[in-house]
């Protein structure tokens, strides 16, 4: 677990991603800069996964560039320049196996190193995660926390140039989530990795962002700071952080009886 001398720069420049005629990024437009937190935000289904999965590599965008230090993502896939850790929104640990067997999974199928420096590695980067003496556990023995915990030194394991979170905290207690929100943090400081999270979590953005994006109709109008955030003059922006709940709805008394 080294930390790495430079980190990387993201530049998303028009990315359009389209389904048959839905169109859930329309041109969108971002700049992660090296070693920072950017979280994307904005409420469920607005394509804050969609486009995770783009920056990860994992589908196309129907138009549009992603760059990471100026080279075009698809090379950076191909030559393996950097890079990029996704760590799922469910951890998506296989159940069957034990912490330390998911966790090498990885190095065995890849036959990185032996053995011996799979477990150095594993140990390493349990510690730095406080996950100590949770090898031999399964996944069910596992609290919601620990799988997070797992499923990020998992991530951590690949020696990312860039960690992606999809949703962190969902799922979590208000406490738990705190320790992963915290967790995440310290992890960006120590190694110094280009992070980015998406998430509806304002505790989340709040605590450990360094920017901060609102996905709006496939797009971002404008980048926030934590403090920014909050002042926003926006109305969607306004309605997302403190939505209204309109009790006069003719369906509210249903809802309720
Ligand atoms: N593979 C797919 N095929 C068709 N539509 C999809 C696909 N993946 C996502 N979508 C649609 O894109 C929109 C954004 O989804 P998503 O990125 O999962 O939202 P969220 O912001 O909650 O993460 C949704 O309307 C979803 O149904
Ligand atoms: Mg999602």
């Amino acid at each position: 677990m080294t930390t790495k001398q430079t980190s990387v720069q993201i530049e998303v420049r028009g990315l359009c991603k389209q389904f048959a005629d839905h169109v859930v990024l329309d041109k969108l437009t971002l700049s992660v800069t090296p070693g920072e937190i950017f979280v994307l935000m904005g409420p469920s289904g607005t394509g804050k996964s969609v486009f995770l999965k783009l920056l990860a590599g994992l589908d196309r965008p129907t138009a549009g560039s992603i760059r990471i230090n100026d080279i075009p993502l698809e090379e950076v896939k191909k030559q393996q320049t950097f890079v990029l850790g996704l760590v799922f929104q469910a951890g998506a640990l296989f159940n069957s196996m034990s912490v330390f067997d998911n966790l090498a999974l990885y190095f065995r199928e890849h036959a990185i190193c032996g053995e011996d420096e799979i477990a150095r590695r594993i140990d390493r980067v349990l510690k730095l995660l406080n996950l100590e003496s949770t090898e031999h556990l399964m996944p069910s023995d596992l609290s919601g926390g620990m799988k997070k915990r797992v499923a990020l030194a998992r991530g951590l394991l690949m020696q990312p140039d860039v960690l992606l979170f999809d949703e962190p905290t969902s799922e979590l207690d208000p406490i738990t989530a705190a320790s992963i929100i915290e967790l995440i943090g310290y992890v960006n400081r120590k190694l110094n990795i280009t992070t980015v999270v998406v998430s509806h979590d304002l505790a989340l953005a709040k605590s450990i962002a360094d920017h901060i994006g609102v996905l709006q109709n496939g797009k971002i109008d404008e980048i926030y700071t934590k403090e920014s955030l909050l002042n926003s003059k926006n109305a969607f922006v306004q309605n997302f952080l403190n939505p209204n709940i309109n009790i006069q709805h003719p369906n509210f008394g249903t809802l309720l009886s």
